[in-house]
């Protein structure tokens, strides 16, 4: 297997350095924090390779995966040899573009060079690398290591080889891509989620529900279905002659609502801290780790659920 470079070893970093070994590759870590990768990175990633192996999802012993983690000094000694670079620094263009110059300067020049970017454009800092042609977003779902949706997004620049080697090479480390077919601000995950939350904001700054409401209309009412059929299905399914005729009757409906909705809600801080204590009632801030470790938890028995159902049916 190839050799496979994470830059950044934060949240995201970890996360996808998991993925990779568990796929089989070497893996350098690098962190601009000196301490980030051997007190954090690595004890934080052993534990999510025993969470995937007690969960059944892991195809060798712990020891074996988590040896192929190993950490780096610079980004110049993890890029070095590698065939995929994965950077996940912060969210800030300024540090985006100056951690890409570095790598592009110290890769191979057929290593592709992909960024975890939550809403940037690729291009606003890709553009000006030796090779951009060489340069993608693969936005992950956190973590990564758990959650197999990645979104691809290519700049102008970009060759199509890149993006298919990028989706070859992901989808055999057990990842879901999909590819973007233009660029825009947000991918298409963050602007589905936070136009939700948007609108969640608003109706619960406004008064009509509580934010534990609103997390059981997702959690008890729309996510049981979205978590096996996404919005285009279910509108298919919820009508017995399909989507078109589902539009048919419900569109000017659709239409109402989406005009109605207030995604552009000026929330106030107090509103946020009002929110923020209904929340802090139900997970105290010293329970969030514990809770974390029980949301991975059951991502995972939903995943195996779904494969558990799709393996029943082949
Ligand atoms: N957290 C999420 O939910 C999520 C999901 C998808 C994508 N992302 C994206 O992934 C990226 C990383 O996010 P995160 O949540 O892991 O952040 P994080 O703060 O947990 O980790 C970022 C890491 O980058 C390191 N870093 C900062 N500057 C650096 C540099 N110049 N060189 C090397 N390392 C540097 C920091 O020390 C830190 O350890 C961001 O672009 C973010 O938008 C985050």
């Amino acid at each position: 297997m190839s050799r496979i470079a994470c830059i950044g070893a934060g949240t995201v970093g970890r996360a996808w350095g998991v993925v990779f070994a568990r796929a089989g590759h070497d893996v350098m870590l690098y962190d601009a924090l000196p301490t980030e990768v051997n007190d954090r990175a690595l004890p934080l990633a052993r534990q999510t390779i025993e969470l995937l192996a007690r969960a059944g999802m892991l195809e060798e012993p712990v020891e074996v995966v988590f040896a192929r983690l190993h950490p780096a000094a610079s980004i110049a000694e993890a890029v070095t040899g590698a065939a995929y670079v994965q950077e996940s620094v912060r969210e800030d263009l300024a540090t985006k573009r100056q951690v890409f110059a570095e790598i592009a300067a110290h890769a191979p020049a057929d290593a592709i060079l992909a960024s975890s970017t939550s809403a940037l454009p690729g291009s606003e800092f890709l553009g000006g690398l030796l090779d951009p042609g060489r340069a993608l977003v693969a936005h992950p779902v956190n973590p990564p290591s758990l959650i197999p949706l990645v979104e691809l997004c290519g700049t102008q620049w970009t060759r199509p080889e890149t993006i298919d080697a990028a989706r070859q090479l992901l989808t055999t480390a057990g990842m879901r891509p999909i590819v973007l077919r233009k660029e825009i601000e947000g991918f298409i995950l963050n602007r589905l989620q936070f136009t939700l939350v948007a609108e969640a904001l608003h109706l619960v700054g406004e008064g009509y529900c509580t934010p534990e409401d609103i997390d059981a209309v997702l959690t008890d009412g729309l996510a049981l279905r979205w978590a096996s059929i996404g919005p285009f299905e279910v509108a298919h399914l919820n009508a017995p002659d399909g989507l078109q005729g589902f539009v048919d009757r419900l569109g000017p409906m659709m239409k109402r609502l989406g005009a109605l909705a207030q995604t552009d809600y000026d929330w106030t801080p107090a509103q946020v801290a009002t929110a923020h204590a209904e929340l802090a009632k139900r997970i105290p801030i010293e329970q969030i780790a514990e809770r974390q470790a029980w949301r991975d938890r059951r991502i995972l028995a939903l995943r195996k659920l779904k494969q558990d159902d799709a393996d029943g049916q082949a």
